[in-house]
């Protein structure tokens, strides 16, 4: 499989619990490479953009007020198949539904506040990567 790179966000309900570290400990135990990375509290503006997709769904509005409620880690995943790998190491959206040893099912402390964000394709990856990140932050 091809080395790819993938957007991961660590979310305010983890980096309020102080999980930055364990987390990314997830990340590089599964091979995955942290080669970008940048704390950030997001405007309202921004997570309504970087949710766009989901601007019709009914937790929205909710999601995007959580993502707000905080400080973030916007970060660059890369790896053999980092897309896949990193929903792998992610788990489920509900943490009650994660498999054991996922991130999820360690710290999500609900279908919400659900510690990781991990970008769905490759396609996707490439358009989240560069909502934060220029080429010259990306150090591989
Ligand atoms: P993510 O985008 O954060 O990696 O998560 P995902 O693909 O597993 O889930 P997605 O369907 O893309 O949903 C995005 C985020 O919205 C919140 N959510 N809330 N209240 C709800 O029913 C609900 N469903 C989803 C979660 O924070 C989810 O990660
Ligand atoms: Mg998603």
């Amino acid at each position: 499989m091809a080395i790819e790179r993938t957007l991961s966000i660590i979310k305010p309900d983890a980096t309020r619990r102080n999980l930055t570290g364990q987390i990314n400990a997830h990340f590089e135990e599964a091979g995955l490479r942290i080669v970008a990375q940048r704390r950030l509290k997001l405007t309202p503006e921004q997570a309504k953009g970087f949710y766009a997709v989901h601007s019709e769904r009914a937790f929205f509005n909710d999601l995007c007020e959580f993502m707000c409620s905080g400080p973030v880690v916007v970060q660059v995943l890369e790896g053999e198949g980092a897309v896949a790998k990193n929903r792998e190491v992610m788990g489920a959206t509900n943490p009650a539904n994660a498999d054991e040893g996922t991130i999820r099912k360690a710290f999500g402390e609900s279908i919400e506040a659900n510690s990781v964000h991990g970008s769905d394709s490759a396609e996707n990856a490439a358009i989240e990567i560069g909502f934060f990140f220029s080429q010259c932050d990306i150090v591989g």
